[in-house]
This record gives structure tokens, sequence and C-alpha cells, in this order.
């Protein structure tokens, strides 16, 4: 026992109800999976927590698998983001970027190599808050789970050991061997109250500290994510 003394540096997510919810905010340094449906806010929900970092004058880094880089921009800016100081890296199948098509030939699954040199060469090496938004894309192109479960293990230990960044990766819903890879995960769902769909957002781990395991509604508005720490689902 610590007495219920925080033994981690802990970093804000740019979401206050969900800081409330995580004692503090993410441990430094470490490796985090968003879970949602489509449209649940994932995507926003990560551009919160970059947003932040550069309010911080950290350096931040959104690599973008999916969408390209001009819609996420679109996206985000009609909700007030400020991304001047966010590096977007654009590897969706728009971009023409080589490391899709290496994906896509279904060889070696996560090219940690290529993934470390493009962070590297971008930014350098100090990056302090990277999202990876999705994974899905990552997992479809790596041929066996032992594979995908050993080339995610390499990327999260270079993000951390090379970058000391705080990692945050998003996947779709359902259950993955990154779930127990990471550590800690958010669920973001609609749940049906009384006939109703309400968003509930959930953390479902977080190694090495306490957190609020009530499931806390939380809305979607033209300022990005609200989470309401101090209700339940059933009170929206
Ligand atoms: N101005 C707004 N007001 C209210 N809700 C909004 C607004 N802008 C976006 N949304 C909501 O946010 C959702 C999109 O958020 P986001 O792109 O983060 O979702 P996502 O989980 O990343 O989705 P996907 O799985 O498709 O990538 C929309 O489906 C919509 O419900
Ligand atoms: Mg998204």
């Amino acid at each position: 026992m610590n007495g219920g003394v925080d033994l981690f540096e802990k970093i804000p997510t740019g979401v206050e109800g969900l800081d409330v919810m995580l004692k503090g905010g993410l441990i430094k340094g470490r490796t985090y999976l968003i879970k949602g449906g489509p449209g649940t806010g994932k995507t926003i929900l990560s551009m919160h927590f970059l947003v932040e970092g550069a309010k911080r004058g950290e350096n931040v880094v959104y690599i973008t698998l999916e969408e390209p880089e001009n819609e996420v921009r679109e996206n985000m800016e009609t909700l007030g983001f400020d991304l001047s100081n966010v590096t977007i890296v654009d590897l969706s199948p728009t971009s023409g970027h080589p490391i899709f098509s290496s994906l896509m030939g279904f060889e070696s699954g996560i090219d940690v190599k290529t993934f470390e040199n493009i962070l590297q060469d971008i930014i350098g090496d100090n990056i302090d808050r990277v999202v990876i938004d999705s994974i899905t894309m990552l997992k479809v192109a790596t041929p066996t789970e032992t594979e995908y479960r050993a080339s995610l293990l390499r990327l999260m230990r270079t993000l951390k050991v090379k970058f000391n960044a705080t990692t945050v990766l998003i996947s779709e819903l359902g259950n993955g061997v990154e779930d127990y890879l990471v550590n800690g995960m958010i669920e973001l769902r609609t749940i049906e109250v009384k006939g109703r769909a309400v968003r509930g957002i959930k953390i479902v781990k977080m190694r090495g500290s306490d957190f609020d395991e009530t499931i806390r509604p939380y809305r979607i508005t033209n300022r990005g994510i609200e989470v309401y720490p101090d209700l339940s689902v059933f009170e929206v």
C-alpha cells in the first residue's frame, strides 16, 4: 500500500470530466487504448488529448491511418480545435505513403522501424504525445495474432523507450489482444436508457492508478467532448 499517494506523473487529457474520472489524467510515458463504435467521438477525444499537450508546449503527433488529413482538419476545426501545433502524419489509403502499400502487402505486420523513422524524421527524438488512429488497419494487415502481438509490443516499447511518449491507440469495438497489452483502456459506448440512446464513457482498466469505475455520461457538442463525472447515465 502506498497510502493513496500517486506514484506516477499524471498528464491531463484535455477533457476535464475525464480527468476527474482518471484521478488526474493518464500516466506519462504509457500506452492507452480508446475503443468505441463508429461516430462515438474517438477521434475527437484523441484530439483533445493532443491539443492539451500542444497548449503546454509539448510535441504532439496525430497519425491517421484511415481518415485523410484534410477531412480530419476540417472536422476538428469546426469544433474549434487549434491544430496549428499538432503535427499530422497522413498514412491513410489516399495519402500514397509507402507504409500503406507495405501494410497491405501482408508481409511482416506493423513495420515498427518505418514507424520509428517517420516519427524521427518529422519530429526528432522529442515526442510527448502520440495518437494512432486507428490500429485496426495495422491489425488486419498482420498475418497472425502472434505477429500482431509481437509487433504491437515492439511499437509500444519504441514509443516508450526511445521517445518516452504517452501514446493513445484508437480501435473499433470488440475484444482483441491489445486490450491486454496496453496500460489502460477507455470505452466510448452508446447505451439505451429508457428507450433513449445515451452516450457513456467507461474506464475499463488503468494500471497503476485508482479510477472511477462507473460509466459516466458524455456529450459531443460544438466544442468537442464533455464528460459529466458526477452524473450516472440514468440521470441525463
Ligand atoms: N458540432 C457537433 N455537435 C454535436 N455532435 C457532433 C458535432 N461534430 C461531431 N459530432 C459528433 O461526433 C461524431 C464524430 O466524432 P469522431 O469523428 O470523433 O468519431 P469516431 O469515433 O472517431 O468515428 P469513426 O469510427 O467513424 O472514426 C459524429 O458522429 C457526431 O455524432
Ligand atoms: Mg475516428
